[in-house]
């Protein structure tokens, strides 16, 4: 408990010191290998279980905050969620009443799953690798809840999903905290304009990022 709370203290302190995330956090999360099969690899991740704790409602805090975010700049708004895993951030959007919600994700499992689970006529799920990721029509609001550290250079992503959003569009990331997304986090404060940036703390320590963008 002492280890995460001074874990969290530095991630913190982190954010706003560049220097500090690299050498004092190491990063938490496994990336897959450049040239790896992405839907090999991410369906080997949800076969073995490896994210059923994202659909506790401890873990979907940032979902919550993200949605209402959205909700907030955009009432009603049509919704392209990237990396969308098993629908889970579905749950925390179906309140506030989008016009339409497309979920996109590379792994097939994870979108059989979501198809079973969410039955909104609202909704609907895609197969797809998020880093070139072709919408049908336009969105008010693209989201990417945990996933963004997975596609790239992330103003390399932004902008190919740019010419997806209509005019007043907004962007929504959700991050864990740990080195990388720090990393990432700077290079989205630099390059583009943040509208609400927000931290959720977990009960067991640690916690989120969670930042709106302008289209
Ligand atoms: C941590 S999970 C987040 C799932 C969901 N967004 C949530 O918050 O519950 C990361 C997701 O990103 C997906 N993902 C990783 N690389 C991807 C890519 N290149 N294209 C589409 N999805 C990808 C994975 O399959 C996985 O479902």
């Amino acid at each position: 408990m002492a280890y995460l709370r001074w874990r969290r203290v530095l991630e913190l302190v982190s954010i706003d010191r560049p220097a500090l995330s690299p050498l004092l956090l190491r990063t938490g999360r496994k990336t897959p290998d450049a040239g790896a099969n992405l839907t090999e690899t991410w369906d080997t991740v949800y076969e073995e279980g490896g994210y059923e704790h994202l659909s506790r409602s401890d873990q979907r805090h940032h979902h919550r905050l993200l949605a209402a975010l959205i909700a907030e700049a955009r009432p009603q708004a049509r919704v392209l969620e990237v990396g969308c895993g098993e629908g889970v951030f579905y749950e925390s959007l179906r309140g506030h009443r989008p016009a339409a919600y497309l979920g996109v994700d590379v792994s097939p499992l994870a979108i059989d799953r979501a198809r079973r689970s969410v039955t909104d006529p609202v909704a609907t799920f895609s197969v797809g690798d998020g880093a070139a990721f072709q919408p049908p029509g336009e969105f008010d609001a693209i989201v990417f809840p945990e996933c963004l550290e997975y596609l790239g250079e992330p103003s390399d992503v932004l902008a190919h999903y740019r010419r997806f959003l209509a005019p007043g569009g907004v962007f929504g990331v959700s991050m864990w905290m740990n080195a990388g997304s720090i990393a990432l986090l700077r290079k989205l404060r630099a390059l583009e304009t943040i509208r609400d940036q927000a931290v959720v703390l977990s009960q067991w320590g640690g916690g989120w990022t969670v930042v709106t963008i302008e289209g």
